[in-house]
């Protein structure tokens, strides 16, 4: 972006996101296990050939697929997979197995509430509150008929979708021949923004509800319903648990500290047992900016500094809207006033929570629930409920080097009670990966694990509003990026992907993240102690190295073969027969490109936990990723999200007039667009047999 409003601030300050990811903010020194490992590793003798070599100790020892697995061969275990492979693909297309069908449905613009003004690049930023947003991401299928998840309808329902972020060149026609940064936003000539530009792209964040129907002919179409609504970077949301209220969060909009407008960076989501939808906050720092404090990082207030909230013009430099207008300067949280509820230097506060929305109400309001944390949520995944027991939901925070959380509420689940606040009160705790493949979760509450006062905490809501510091003091184990979690419903073990981390290095691997120069990512998992989701001891493994031939490892101690090579793993599922869904998510930045050329576009696998086998179910066109899965109960249509396609178009192709990928439409005229695919089996069989 022309740096031209804010002359004192280097480019250089724009958020760094390689990948469209968070920069890394752990400037924390607590151990990553290095010091364990090393000296394990140097009694071994295994340095001297290097992180091959050492790894293929380790997990010749026990670290892939050690305690909870069944052989491959168990006795009367058919396998989950029952179709064929299919291809790496790098065409712009999408392509099933045999004996599949797959059909585009809720593409970026797709009219689903208000007037339904159709799909345009003239569309205004009103018009987009009532279409549906950009990037798809996270999502749930709610039956209509019933709130449980496995015997509501399969024909009918409300598809609740996150909309991760936009890329303004597709977006605004005053993009074409304009000189366009790296978010692509187009800037008028006195260097501001468009108002009517900014709030297209606020109304293009955020979540949809969208009532969706089967039709005779296979197809879904939107059922014009008074439930369909969109949720943006603007809608009114309440501030609940303990940081409400709190002077973190009393900005001049709301001096009480009570409200907030919108939620941002959406990535992906969790559903609760209350049959709720949460909307996770993830890469949202990098939309505000704080230009007072000078040119350096820790001058920041820490609970900016820690998040990454940059000190030049933020991502898409709403701020600089030409209306002026207090809902696009909230972005700008430079302290500006004499008291804070005179100004936004609390707005970032406000961000980096986890959503509750209840779909099946269009009046009511989204609700941050604080209680879980403040950090990039990519997601958060509940175990099941039981009667008489508290609720139990784990999230990670999807940078390099950041955490692993789990919240356990203070009150029970009662199936026939109105659980609503279940959410507000209640322990959260942080994942400590021991090298013996055991592990603990520790409590982040105020006065306990050096969470103290002397430590800088001044209560709960100070220790919530600045997680990853509390996470840091405590010494919980730094992950190679956090992204969906996922439960067994048969085991109740629970799957973390851990998509890459290029910035490991050989001193500060561990076992839990096993490699320097993460390029592949891989997929961890645990148990927790007595199979008890309170618990706070677990035992854990890696449940497959991603990665080429040479450096990947399945639960069957095989490496990825031709059917299943894949790497940067990021979406997670399982569906109701316990078949385990992985989506990837290489980034834009390297896709098609060196060593990544191998894996193609981005794609979907299905694995079976048991085994340990991995089949290519799924790949994209040029430039996405695959994000989001769901079935509808009869396990017989699935729901995924093809996200970002054409975003690998270079600047200059971009003003060329070429895009590499015209998804879904086609048109040599019409830009790429994220959508929804609708996947059904010709037979009518479940989605994977
Ligand atoms: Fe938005 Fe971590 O993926
Ligand atoms: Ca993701
Ligand atoms: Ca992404
Ligand atoms: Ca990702």
């Amino acid at each position: 972006m022309n740096q031209q409003s804010y002359p004192e601030q280097p480019p250089s300050h724009r958020p760094q996101r390689p990948g469209g990811d968070e920069p890394i903010c752990n400037h924390s020194t607590n151990p990553t296990f290095a010091t364990i490992l090393n000296s394990r590793l140097q009694r071994r003798q295994v340095m001297r050939g290097g992180v091959a070599a050492a790894m293929a100790v380790l997990f010749s020892r026990s670290n892939v697929g050690n305690f909870f697995s069944e052989p491959a061969q168990a006795a009367g275990h058919g396998s989950l997979l029952g179709f064929k492979a299919v291809p790496v693909n790098s065409t712009d297309s999408i392509v099933v197995p045999e004996g599949y069908t797959a059909r585009v449905i809720l593409p970026y613009g797709e009219p689903i509430a208000g007037n339904y003004p159709a799909y345009s690049l003239e569309n205004t930023g009103a018009d987009q509150g009532m279409q549906m947003g950009s990037h798809h991401d996270g999502m749930h299928f709610f039956p209509i008929e019933g709130n449980d998840p496995y015997q509501g309808s399969s024909t009918e329902g409300l598809l609740v979708l996150n909309h991760e972020y936009v890329e303004p060149r597709y977006m605004h026609k005053s993009a074409i021949g304009q000189p366009l940064d790296s978010e692509g936003v187009p800037l008028k000539a006195d260097g501001k923004r468009s108002a009517d530009e900014v709030l297209k792209e606020l109304n293009g964040h955020g979540v949809s509800i969208v009532h969706v129907r089967k039709q005779r002919n296979g197809s879904w179409e939107v059922v014009r319903d008074r439930l369909n609504r969109r949720i943006t970077g603007l809608t009114p949301m309440d501030i609940t648990g303990p940081v409400r209220g709190s002077d973190h969060v009393k900005t001049k909009y709301s001096p009480d500290g009570t409200k907030t407008r919108g939620t941002l960076n959406n990535c992906a989501h969790g559903v609760t047992p209350w049959n709720t939808y949460m909307a996770a906050e993830e890469n949202w720092a990098g939309y505000f900016r704080n230009g007072k404090q000078v040119d350096q990082k820790p001058d920041l207030p820490r609970e900016q500094a820690r998040y990454g909230v940059v000190t030049g013009v933020s991502r898409y430099g709403w701020e600089l809207a030409d209306s002026g207008a207090d809902e696009y300067l909230r972005f700008d949280a430079t302290p500006k006033a004499a008291r804070p509820t005179q100004d936004y230097r609390n707005e970032p506060n406000a961000f980096g929570w986890m959503v509750e929305i209840d779909p099946f109400d269009p009046t009511s309001t989204p609700k941050k629930r604080t209680a879980l944390g403040r950090f990039a949520h990519e997601g958060v995944v509940f175990q099941a409920p039981i009667e008489g027991q508290p609720v139990v939901c784990y999230s990670g925070d999807d940078a390099r080097f950041e955490y692993i959380y789990k919240f356990v509420s203070a009150q029970p689940y009662r199936k026939a009670t109105a659980n609503g606040d279940l959410l507000d009160r209640g322990t959260l705790y942080v994942a400590k990966f021991h090298a013996d493949g055991k592990g603990e979760w520790v409590a982040l509450v105020f006065g306990q694990n050096g969470l103290t006062a002397a430590n800088g905490f001044k209560d709960q809501a100070d220790v919530l509003v600045n997680t990853r510091l509390a996470a840091d003091t405590v010494g919980a184990t730094k992950m190679d990026r956090p992204e969906w979690g996922a439960i067994d419903p048969a085991t109740k073990a629970v799957y973390f992907t851990l998509t890459n981390n290029s910035s490991r290095t050989g001193e500060q691997v561990d076992e839990a993240n096993p490699r320097s120069a993460n390029d592949w990512g891989h997929i961890i998992r645990w148990n927790e102690a007595g199979n008890n989701p309170t618990a706070t001891r677990f035992e854990w493994d890696i449940f497959v190295l991603a990665g080429t031939e040479e450096d990947s490892q399945k639960l069957s101690g095989n490496a990825l073969d031709t059917d299943s090579l894949f790497c940067c793993p990021d979406g997670l599922w399982f569906d109701a027969s316990s078949r385990l869904w992985i989506q990837t998510d290489i980034s834009e930045s390297v896709m098609n490109t060196g060593k990544y050329a191998q894996f193609g576009n981005n794609q979907m696998l299905a694995a079976d936990p048991k085994t340990g086998e991995i089949r290519r179910f799924f790949t994209g066109p040029i430039g996405q990723e695959i994000t989001g899965v769901v079935t509808t109960p009869d396990q017989r249509t699935m729901f995924i999200n093809v996200q970002h396609p054409g975003a690998t178009t270079t600047k200059e192709d971009f003003a060329a007039g070429k895009n590499v990928s015209r998804w879904p439409d086609q048109k040599a005229t019409d830009y790429p667009r994220s959508a929804t695919v609708v996947i059904t089996k010709d037979d009518g069989g479940i989605i994977g047999t």
